[in-house]
């Protein structure tokens, strides 16, 4: 299971994502969290204390690595929304799996990705986007079943729905404050992405009482309301050294929380709905700008016919690392 936290800037959605990766650890054995901001704050609001390793800089690798052995591609480049095919490396959310410790942070039980900032020659000649698009490209390849948890933090605004991350999770949770602009961050990604609408729901961040929870369903509908996060002291207290807040800024979150995760585990992706998706957004690229950029036909020739169940069926009786 997959899940985003989205909303307006400093609406509190790295704060919101490392506590409902601290709430799913407290539950399950191992939590893939991923950082997936420009400005990356998730490890400092999960107290997580080693290196971590920013994937930006090495998406050249991890491209080679996903490719894997596949023969249909020729000698053509993968792009972020490429779909996999026979030959190609999987990517298991798991603590053993190469990926992960190749590239993951792992403390307590939380692994730890993180996409990382811009560089020096990324000034004016690149956006965030194509480190995003290299982003999707690993939740692609990554075989997720209903038990294992990936849980990721994003940048502000409606900026997933420009990507083909925009499908990549399960549920979509929209970090709201009871103002008028937080909500219309919602209200504009309902407009723009209405096929993504039945995915997506609303948390309350810095809800004073009923007054506010109520503006705030009255804006996105009580049935997207997933519940209140209080405007909290203890958590300015974390913030300023008390580490012992915080366990009781999580019980302030811990209602909200078990809807998320009710809501998480009620859905079951479809695997060829994904695939089918994966394909359009393959074919709008090569056809919008990439056949065109690598002037070479990306699209023709490369294998169609792969299903993500081929692999799925076989990891039942050995789970490849
Ligand atoms: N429930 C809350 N109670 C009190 N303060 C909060 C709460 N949630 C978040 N904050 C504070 O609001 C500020 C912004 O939070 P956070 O960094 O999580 O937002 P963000 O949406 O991730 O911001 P950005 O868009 O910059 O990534 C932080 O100082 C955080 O401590
Ligand atoms: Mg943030």
């Amino acid at each position: 299971m997959r899940v985003a936290f989205l909303g307006k800037g400093g609406a509190g959605k790295t704060t919101t994502a490392a506590g409902f990766i601290q709430f799913m650890s407290e539950r399950h054995p191992f939590v893939l969290a991923v950082d997936a901001d420009v400005n990356a704050h998730l490890k400092s609001a999960l107290n997580l204390q080693g290196e971590i390793k920013q994937l930006g800089l090495h998406f050249d690798k991890v491209t080679d690595y996903l490719r894997g052995e596949r023969k249909d591609l020729g000698d053509r480049p993968m792009i972020g929304t490429t779909p996999p095919a026979k030959g190609s490396n999987f990517i298991y959310p798991k603590k053993d799996n190469h990926f992960i410790k190749e590239y993951a942070l792992y403390e307590r039980n939380i692994a730890l990705l993180t996409v990382g900032t811009y560089q020096q020659e990324d000034v004016g000649g690149s956006c965030y986007h194509e480190k995003l698009k290299s982003l999707a490209g690993i939740f692609h390849h990554m075989l997720d079943n209903d038990d294992d948890v990936v849980i990721a933090d994003t940048t502000a605004g409606t900026d997933n729905v420009a990507t083909s991350l925009s499908f990549a999770y399960d549920i979509n949770v929209f970090v709201l404050e009871p103002t008028e602009k937080s909500t219309q961050v919602y209200l504009d990604y309902k407009e723009i992405a209405p096929q993504f609408v039945e995915r997506t729901y609303v948390v309350g961040n810095k809800v004073d009482g009923e007054e506010d929870a109520e503006y705030i369903k009255g804006r996105v509908g009580a049935d997207k309301y997933l519940g209140s996060i209080p405007y909290s002291t203890y958590l300015k207290k974390f913030e300023q050294g008390d580490d012992d807040a915080i366990n009781s800024f999580h019980k302030e979150q811990e209602a909200a929380f078990e809807n998320v995760l009710k809501e998480l585990k009620s859905r079951k992706r479809d695997w060829n709905e994904y695939m089918e998706r994966l394909q359009k957004a393959y074919a709008w690229d090569c056809q919008r700008w990439y056949s065109d950029y690598y002037k070479q036909d990306l699209e023709s020739g490369i294998d169609k016919t792969f299903r993500y169940e081929d692999v799925l069926s076989t990891k039942k009786t050995a789970m490849p690392v």
